[in-house]
């Protein structure tokens, strides 16, 4: 399972219209693995297979829910309550079926972008509809961080990156850590 480059600006895939997947073969199983082990190795809690040049609609999610809950676990964390398990989700031609009308600000970066963050609203909750990596239906709700990783990469495969969406934009000090998607 190689890893595959991912693509920055200017590349022009990052701005095109990704295609629907159509068939779930063994090249098809070849991408998602290599798509996981290249947004593990960067790393990165998503990646949208347009920034690994190929333009399907196909993302790949891994994030472990306790950021969005950062203070209540300030607290629990005394005592002893564990992180939660980092989720692993795979979503074929994904459409957001349903979005809260509740908004939150974040800040977000992209692996696509080397060297900037920036401030971008995005629904608390959605929906998500899809194909999981056999081809089968799947429907996913999700909120906070998740959902905002969801938004990003599905983002991605409309040729939207978040720099179009955001307040802000700046180039983060080097102590200010981010998580990449
Ligand atoms: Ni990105």
């Amino acid at each position: 399972m190689p890893l595959r480059e991912i693509v920055t600006l200017p590349e022009p895939i990052l701005r095109r219209k990704a295609k629907p997947v159509t068939k779930f073969d063994r090249d098809l199983q070849s991408l998602i693995d290599d798509m996981i082990e290249t947004m593990r190795d960067a790393p990165g809690v998503g990646l949208a297979a347009p920034q690994v040049n190929i333009g399907e609609q196909l993302i790949v999610v891994e994030y472990a829910e306790h950021e969005d809950e950062e203070e209540e676990l300030e607290d629990e964390d005394a005592e002893g309550t564990p992180q939660k398990p980092k989720k692993l989700y795979v979503m074929i031609n994904p459409e957001i079926v349903k979005a809260s009308e509740e908004k939150v600000m974040g800040i977000e970066g992209c692996l696509s972008i080397p060297g900037l963050q920036g401030e971008v609203e995005r629904h608390e909750k959605i929906q998500v509809k899809g194909l999981n990596r056999f081809g089968k239906p799947q429907k996913l709700k999700v909120e906070g961080w998740m959902a905002r990783i969801f938004q990003h990469e599905i983002d991605h495969l409309n040729g939207v990156l978040f720099t179009d969406r955001a307040t802000r934009v700046w180039k983060p000090r080097e102590d200010e850590p981010i998580e990449l998607e």
